[in-house]
């Protein structure tokens, strides 16, 4: 694990502005002490300000789900970086594989959208993984190689230091079957030497590349105890105060023992 862990609970469509009250609510007292761990909650858009709210003073971060890439106009449905900073918000997820296999976001899209974030003062966290029918091809490394390469065209190392990678086997997401920690610190460790070979070995060192994909209580601590996993990016686990409050301390018990 490199610097602070992350552990960051994606929300994706779910939690009204008053379930988002009633969770942080029941979170904010369960979380152990943060010192080397940094949490971050991801809800909808429709919950960003009064999440932002209930987080203030709190030392939990608030991020978007996605982003448009122009920062204002006439994109009747889109939201920019300058809108997601002014509620509050400091990460942005982009390239998730949900945007991609569902909404047709592709990687070229993907880079456009990262630039703008990184234009708005946001944080980027970069979405990368493999296919079941692609991993069983044998194209795992192709397939990141490709998303990281189009995704980060044009990004010098000083900026890359300032995005998160989050490695999700699309196979893995959502459907209960996580990669075991041997295939996430193996595909983690081949983003960070591709990260050391485009920029540099101290960049690569330190990116923080986060595992996702049916992260829970009971496999978080396996899966964060691997050298080269920095934190979790935790979907349908985050939804519950107790079960994500559990994640979290898996990832501080990890930091203390590196
Ligand atoms: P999951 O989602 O934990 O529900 O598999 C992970 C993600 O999509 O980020």
């Amino acid at each position: 694990m490199v610097g602070r862990c992350l552990i960051a609970g994606n929300w994706k469509m779910h939690k009204t502005p008053e379930e988002t009250g009633t969770f942080i609510g029941a979170f904010l007292p369960k979380l152990p002490d943060l010192l080397d761990v940094e949490v971050l909650l991801i809800p909808p858009y429709t919950s960003l300000e009064s999440a932002g709210r209930r987080l203030a003073g709190s030392p939990v971060q608030l991020g978007a789900q996605d982003l448009f890439h122009e920062a204002s106009g006439a994109y009747t449905g889109a939201i920019s970086a300058p809108i997601l900073a002014a509620c509050g918000c400091r990460y942005v997820l982009v390239g998730h594989s949900e945007r991609r296999h569902v909404f047709g976001d592709d990687d070229v899209g993907v880079r456009r959208k990262l630039g703008a974030a990184l234009d708005g003062a946001l944080l980027p966290i970069l979405c990368v993984g493999e296919t079941l029918p692609e991993r069983r091809r044998g194209e795992t490394e192709a397939v990141l190689t490709r998303q990281l390469s189009v995704a980060l065209e044009g990004i010098d190392a000083g900026t890359m230091e300032r995005i998160v990678v989050a490695y999700e086997p699309v196979w893995a997401i959502g459907t209960g079957e996580t990669a075991t920690p041997e295939q996430a610190q193996e595909a983690i460790a081949g983003i960070r030497i591709w990260i050391s070979s485009r920029f540099s070995g101290s960049t690569a060192a330190r990116v923080r590349i986060l595992y996702g994909g049916s992260v829970k209580p009971e496999n978080a601590a396996g899966l964060l105890a691997r050298p080269d996993i920095d934190g979790a990016l935790v979907g349908g686990a985050s939804l519950d105060p107790s079960a994500f409050a559990s994640i979290v301390d898996a990832g501080r018990r990890a930091a203390e023992e590196r």
